[in-house]
């Protein structure tokens, strides 16, 4: 079909062949619009490696990026651990884990509950994790879980009464990693351990580490009460949800949690490197940073949305212009499928960066500074110290909450069977017709 219009376009002219000028006007936006796609795509991941046996957690594996990330290396025969903030029991997640296992033709997907938000939550999972006996294998943790607030005005405390981005983006994965880390080091030296932590280019443009500017925004100063006080109407107050009072000149932590992210991460690297194995062995962890560019994702549409409806409907109007250039998930996935591929991470000293499937240098000097590390870490473990504490005496007094409750509860009841008896003697209660009562009750009239 073609070559004839061609051979008459050639012979007789352009104007001969029906409709041309129409077509020449199109084709270039057409090709414009398909070179434009391909390029915002991004890179492809090329690497295979053979996942079957391998053991790898992750985190924000139910959506977005996690969730492509997930269904490839299930696929591949990867045991999968998803450490969600859902119950087991919840309903979404159980046909969630069932289509994963019809899709994939993978039996070994699990969930376990581990809300990020919550310092205890995290603590209860890892050190079961740990205390596991002989060693659990663990060949990889993937973190995508991920938080952002549509704007400052709306940031959120987490239970523990932390500024959500930080704690979720940042300080949830320090303590994880910190707890997880005798688990990783008893693996054994041949084994490829990777543990692969996701930031966002957002790094590039936060302000400079000052600790003690960050525990000021991201320690929640409550509105309500939570003092460990004796009556039964403040600790009412103590258990009600805790509300963060901005700060007038507070903005947000994602960028600064994303930045945080990168510096514990070449941190955490040494810290296992310096590791002395009793087998003499270097470590076989190595940690991997990847940026997987911007994307279609939930959470990308509730940041761009503002978080409200009139934000959603202009969202949805042009939308084919975030079609052009976001990647969809499963583009979003690839460098993170390169990072967990790649034959070259499983050697050598680890802290690498990588995004569109090459290894790239820091935008950040701080990052790799040792210093700054030091102090990150320090403020770190005060806050996860500070706050468990808080966290344990607010659980001690919600279960002495729930035991007067109870006292009161069953007082009342054994006060309710003591008055029932007496009731009855006083012939309120009617007797049975023929019974030994009613029986001996006619007697005495007579
Ligand atoms: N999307 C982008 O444009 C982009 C760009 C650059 C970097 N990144 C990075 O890529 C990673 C993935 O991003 P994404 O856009 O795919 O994320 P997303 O769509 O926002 O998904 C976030 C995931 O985190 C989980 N999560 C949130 N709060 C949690 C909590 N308290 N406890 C446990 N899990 C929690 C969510 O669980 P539920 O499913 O239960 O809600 C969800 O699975 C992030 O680290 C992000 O910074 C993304």
């Amino acid at each position: 079909m073609p070559i004839p219009l061609i051979t008459k376009g050639i012979t007789e002219g352009l104007s001969s062949i029906p409709h041309i000028y129409t077509v020449l006007k199109v084709v270039p936006w057409l090709l414009l619009i398909v070179a434009l796609k391909y390029y915002f795509g991004g890179a492809r991941n090329s690497s295979e490696r053979l996942m079957h046996s391998k053991v790898v957690m992750v985190t924000g594996g139910t959506s977005g990026i996690g969730a492509s990330v997930v269904y490839e290396l299930a696929s591949r025969g990867a045991q999968i651990i998803l450490l969600t903030q859902h119950s087991p029991s919840d309903i979404f997640l159980i046909e969630y884990i069932e289509d994963l296992r019809k899709s994939t033709n993978n039996q070994l997907i699990y969930a376990e509950q581990v809300d990020l938000s919550s310092l205890h939550s995290i603590r209860t999972f890892a050190t079961k994790w740990i205390d596991n006996v002989p060693p659990r294998r663990l060949d990889m943790v993937i973190l995508c879980a991920n938080t952002a607030s549509p704007s400052p005005s709306k940031r959120k405390a987490t239970i523990d009464g932390i500024d959500e981005e930080w704690q979720v983006n940042y300080l949830a994965n320090f303590h994880l990693l910190g707890i997880l880390s005798p688990a990783l080091r008893v693996q054994p030296p041949h084994r490829d351990v990777r543990i692969i932590l996701t930031t966002c280019s957002s790094y590039i443009g936060a302000s400079k580490l000052d600790p003690a500017q960050l525990d000021r925004d991201a320690i929640a100063v409550l509105t309500q009460n939570t003092t460990a006080t004796k009556t039964t109407k403040s600790l009412k107050k103590s258990a009600a949800p805790a509300k963060l009072k901005l700060k007038p000149k507070s903005k947000s932590l994602f960028a600064a949690s994303k930045l945080s992210l990168m510096v514990f991460a070449t941190s955490f690297q040494k810290h296992l490197s310096a590791f002395k194995r009793p087998d003499g062995q270097p470590t076989s962890t190595r940690v991997i940073l990847v940026d997987p560019g911007y994307s279609r994702t939930p959470g990308t549409r509730r940041w761009l949305t503002g978080g409200s409806l009139w934000g959603l409907l202009v969202y949805l109007i042009i939308w084919p212009l975030w079609w052009l250039v976001l990647k969809s998930p499963q583009q979003g996935a690839q460098s993170i499928l390169y990072a967990a591929m790649e034959a070259r991470f499983g050697r050598g000293e680890g802290g690498w960066m990588i995004k569109e499937c090459r290894e790239v240098d820091f935008a950040r000097k701080e990052i790799t500074d040792d210093a700054v590390g030091k102090q990150l870490w320090e403020l770190s473990e005060k806050q996860i110290e500070a706050k468990e504490t808080e966290g344990a005496v607010r659980r001690a007094l919600e279960k002495k909450e729930t035991e007067l409750k109870e006292n009161v509860k069953s007082e009342a009841q054994a006060k309710n069977t003591k008055a029932a008896p007496a009731s009855a003697s006083g012939g309120s209660k009617e007797q049975t017709a023929g019974s030994r009562r009613n029986r001996k009750g006619n007697t005495n009239k007579q």
